[in-house]
This record gives C-alpha cells, sequence and structure tokens, in this order.
C-alpha cells in the first residue's frame, strides 16, 4: 500500500519530464494516487509529456491568469475525478527584466506580472479547487528560501516571499476546510524555470559546496518525496509550514 492510496491530486506545472511537477506526479502515481494535471500554453506538449507518467493522466487546462479558467477548473477537474484530496503548485514565472540583476530598473507592470503567476495564483489555485474538496485534504506548492536576498534572483525572489506568506494565510483561513498548507523549498533545480534565471549558474556551483548533506541538482526526487509526504496522511497536524529540501543548505552561517 502506497502512502497515496486511494488520495486523488491535481499537479499543476508539468512542462518537460525534468519538471518538479513531472517527478511529483510520477512519486504521487506510484504511492498510489489518482492524478490529474494541469497545462499551461501548449497542451498537446504536456499531453506528450504526461504519457511518460506509469498511468498517463488527464490534462486540463489551466492559465493562472484566465479567471474563467479558474472559475471553471473544479468543473473541469471534476470530470475526471469526482473530487480531490489534495492540490500541488509548482507554478512561477518572471518576466526576463524581472530577474539577472536588474533588480532597481524592473517596472511595475513586469513585477505585477511575477507576482500574478508566482504569488496570488496559490491562492486563486486553492480557491477554485475548494468545491472539489469538502472532505479536506493538502495543498502543497514549491518554495525558493525567500529569507535572504540571492544573486540574480531578484523580484522572483520577492514573489517567494510573498508565497510563503501567502501559505500562511492560507493555512489560516483553509483549516476551517479541513484543508492543511504547506510549501517545499527546495534547493535549485535544472528545470526550464531555472534555465531562464540569467545567472542560474551561480547557485550550480555555490549551493553543493554550502549543503552539508550535498546537492544534486539533477535530482527532483528528493523534493517530490517531501511533496508526496506532505500530500499524504503522515503531516495531519501541520500547516502554514515552510519545508526545506535543500541538502540542509539553509541552515549553514
Ligand atoms: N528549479 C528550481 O531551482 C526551483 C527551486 C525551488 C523552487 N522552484 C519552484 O518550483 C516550481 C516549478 O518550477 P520548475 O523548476 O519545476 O520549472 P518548470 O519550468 O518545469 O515549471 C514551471 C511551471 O510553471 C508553469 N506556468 C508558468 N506560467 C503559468 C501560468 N500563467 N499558468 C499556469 N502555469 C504556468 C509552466 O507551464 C511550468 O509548467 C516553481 O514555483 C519554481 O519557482 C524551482
Amino acid at each position: 500500500m502506497g502512502i497515496l492510496e486511494g488520495k486523488r491530486i491535481l499537479v499543476t506545472g508539468v512542462l518537460t519530464d525534468s519538471s518538479i511537477a513531472y517527478a511529483v506526479a510520477k512519486l504521487a502515481q506510484e504511492e498510489g494516487a489518482q492524478v490529474v494535471l494541469t497545462g499551461f500554453g501548449r497542451l498537446s506538449l504536456v499531453e506528450r509529456i504526461a504519457k511518460r507518467l506509469p498511468e498517463p493522466p488527464p490534462v486540463v487546462e489551466l492559465d493562472v491568469q484566465n479567471t474563467e479558467h479558474l472559475d471553471t477548473l473544479a468543473e473541469r477537474v471534476g470530470e475526471h475525478v469526482g473530487a480531490l484530496d489534495g492540490v500541488v503548485h509548482s507554478i512561477g514565472f518572471a518576466p526576463q527584466s524581472a530577474l539577472g540583476g536588474n533588480f532597481l530598473q524592473t517596472s511595475w507592470e513586469d513585477v505585477a506580472t511575477a507576482m500574478h503567476v508566482s504569488t496570488y495564483s496559490f491562492k486563486s489555485l486553492a480557491v477554485a479547487c475548494l468545491p472539489l474538496m469538502k472532505g479536506g485534504g493538502s495543498v502543497v506548492g514549491l518554495d525558493f528560501d525567500a529569507s535572504k536576498a540571492w544573486p540574480v534572483y531578484d523580484w522572483m525572489g520577492v514573489a517567494k516571499a510573498g508565497l510563503e506568506s501567502c501559505s500562511r494565510y492560507l493555512a489560516r483561513d483553509l483549516a476551517a476546510h479541513g484543508i492543511r498548507v504547506n510549501l517545499v523549498a527546495a534547493g535549485p533545480l535544472r528545470t526550464m524555470a531555472a534555465k531562464s534565471i540569467p545567472g542560474f549558474k551561480d547557485f550550480e556551483e555555490s549551493w553543493p559546496a554550502r549543503a552539508p548533506l550535498g546537492w544534486d541538482l539533477s535530482d527532483p526526487v528528493p523534493t517530490a518525496k517531501a511533496c508526496v509526504a506532505l500530500l499524504s496522511d503522515w503531516f495531519p497536524a501541520t500547516s502554514g509550514e515552510i519545508l526545506h529540501v535543500d541538502g540542509g543548505a539553509h541552515a549553514m552561517g
């Protein structure tokens, strides 16, 4: 018996098979979950990637900036699964001007896009899924430690600080629905989102050296394991938490 046996989980954010969301969806299925994916943009691409999973899941379209997509999400997901026990938010985007050392020059329009897609969407997604979560459940988001100013991460770092706060407020307001809300703060991983950060290679060199347990930038499995654990019944009294999966780097001086 897997730890997600019988659970129905919505996983957002699969773009390639190196996406953190792909690793989460794969492990969730291996642990017994029924998975539904959401896809953004080129759905045929996401559907092609979805076929590589142990059990190809249905893919439902979701652009978190599209109100109609959000308003109809529960209905469209509900066609595949009657209800949800868990939701994974693995979505992030910032325009190029918001990353890479341009912090003092970035326009509000570009910052607003980063915040809309990477921060506000955590709330939008959770609320959009509420009609399917009448039995309670677990909402998990992907974070990058926002307690520090990093090289090159810039406004994405501000967006993640907002995500961390948003997660605590959601934990407060969704507890009445029996829903836990937590974040997994992963160390750097080589994904499409990471490749779009100019200067990402600074992290590639420094992180494995700082992390006492070491850190493999091409292995999303430790991060996926934490997400799956938080989706399971093994964290029944944990909400508003940030679980670091970074080789221990966050704790080092
Ligand atoms: N890669 C890392 O180093 C790292 C580290 C810590 C946290 N994270 C976080 O993990 C999450 C997943 O990123 P990833 O690294 O797997 O990269 P990824 O590029 O594989 O995933 C990012 C996802 O965001 C989706 N997305 C972008 N705009 C969207 C929109 N408007 N509506 C819906 N979806 C949209 C993309 O389609 C993609 O699937 C992000 O929140 C990211 O910040 C990544």
